[in-house]
């Protein structure tokens, strides 16, 4: 007897979600998870073409279940793609030639690169905006076709009002796109506050666990998902049946990883701001951080992930060169902590030398502290950068 699969209330609580969405069917002898089913291709009919025949043509039920889970999450319809990358292009490259795109100046270098590139061959406008200036975003928005939002951003952590952004586009026409990623759908639902489009690189905290790349877009409209569903069969950004399995698993224990990371990102934010090596902290969990006003208004908790400047690019290395608990390591909302300091890129003139990047993981806080304070300590006092030392003295 076949059962169909039972979609919980969205009143339950998220953390209940998280655990009860994704499942497949319910009927005895059915597993608790959707299998990996590595197939590209399934049997056919012999008459007409109904049905699943090949994997990037239509949704595999790995797909579906994430995708189930995230849609009802951030209050849309998901789609999945092979990397966050891979959604961002799959909202970017359909845009007409000559489209305005308004995109924040602090936001992930990769999307600007992709943006650079289509700008160059005369694929569309890009108009790039210091979005901590009011006055400047809305001068930019009644121009644009597509306003991008990272918020928070990567790596200055800046907060941008979304329904004043929203409220602005819908004058102009504009279709509003919020990279969700450093948030996730738990701290920030960009759809309820009138996007059009959320974007994730689910590498981060949805997967958990670095061990996956994944993306995807959660839309208000659905002519907007069949839209996307038809770029990901022709563009060919199919994510993975391991990496689906793999980052719906992470995904189960989001709320759990981001409610001790937050904690312990919050309170090394403040033991940072006491640092004598430390210049300043960005952070908008942080009272007297610029963006907290907003940042309260609009989110229910302010991440895992905070930036902080040490002098210079070198007492920068030298602290990400010291840790020993923390990975250095690029990316971020791992359970392992990671460190980076943020290299100038062309673009990334308002980036401070000195800046590094901190994701905070599942580990003790005091471990994390006595890790930071000494590789602090170690920079400030010019002791030493060499992690043998430390390890041996
Ligand atoms: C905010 C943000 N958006 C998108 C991406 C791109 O995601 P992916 O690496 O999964 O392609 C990243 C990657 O670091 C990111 O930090």
């Amino acid at each position: 007897m076949q059962h169909e699969p039972r979609t919980p209330a969205r009143d339950l609580r998220v953390e209940t979600r998280l655990a009860l969405l994704g499942r497949g069917e319910h009927g005895p002898g059915q597993p608790l998870n959707v299998p990996i089913v590595p197939a590209s291709n399934f049997r056919a009919p012999v008459t007409g073409l109904g049905g699943r025949q090949y994997s990037r043509d239509d949704s595999t039920q790995g797909w579906e279940a994430l995708e189930e889970l995230l849609g009802d999450l951030e209050g849309g319809r998901a789609v999945c793609f092979s990397s966050g990358m891979g959604a961002i292009a799959a909202v970017l490259e359909p845009l007409p030639i000559g489209s305005r795109v308004v995109v924040p100046r602090d936001s992930y270098g990769g999307l600007r690169a992709l943006l650079a590139d289509g700008a160059t061959g005369g694929r569309w406008q890009v108009h790039t905006v210091d979005m901590t200036d009011v006055d400047a975003l809305a001068d930019a928005i009644p121009d644009a076709d597509l306003v991008w939002l990272e918020t928070p951003s990567n790596p200055m952590l800046e907060v941008v009002d979304i329904a004043d952004v929203v409220a602005q586009a819908a004058d102009a026409g504009a279709t509003v796109a919020v990279d969700n990623t450093f948030a996730t759908p738990l701290l920030q639902s960009p759809l309820e506050l009138g996007a059009d489009l959320v974007v994730h690189s689910a590498t981060k905290f949805i997967g958990g666990h670095s061990d996956l790349l994944l993306g995807a877009i959660v839309a208000r409209h659905d002519e907007d998902r069949q839209r996307l569903v038809r770029r990901r069969q022709v563009a060919g950004a199919t994510p993975g049946a391991l990496e689906c399995f793999l980052a719906l698993r992470g995904a189960r224990t989001l709320a759990l990883r981001l409610r001790h990371g937050q904690e312990t990102a919050g309170e090394l934010a403040r033991r940072l701001q006491t640092h004598p090596a430390v210049e300043r902290v960005r952070y908008p969990g942080l009272p007297d951080d610029p963006h907290h006003t907003r940042a309260a208004a609009q989110m229910s908790g302010f991440g895992a992930v905070l930036s902080f400047e040490v002098a210079d690019a070198s007492a920068a290395d030298a602290v990400c060169a010291t840790v020993e608990v923390i990975s250095h390591a690029t990316s971020l909302g791992g359970v392992e902590s990671t460190i980076e300091r943020r290299a100038k890129l062309p673009g990334q003139e308002h980036v401070p030398a000195g800046l590094i990047r901190l994701s905070v993981g599942g580990e003790h806080l005091e471990d994390l502290w006595a890790d930071l304070d000494a590789a602090l300590d170690a920079t400030h006092t010019g002791t030493t950068s060499d992690p043998e030392m430390r390890r041996n003295g």
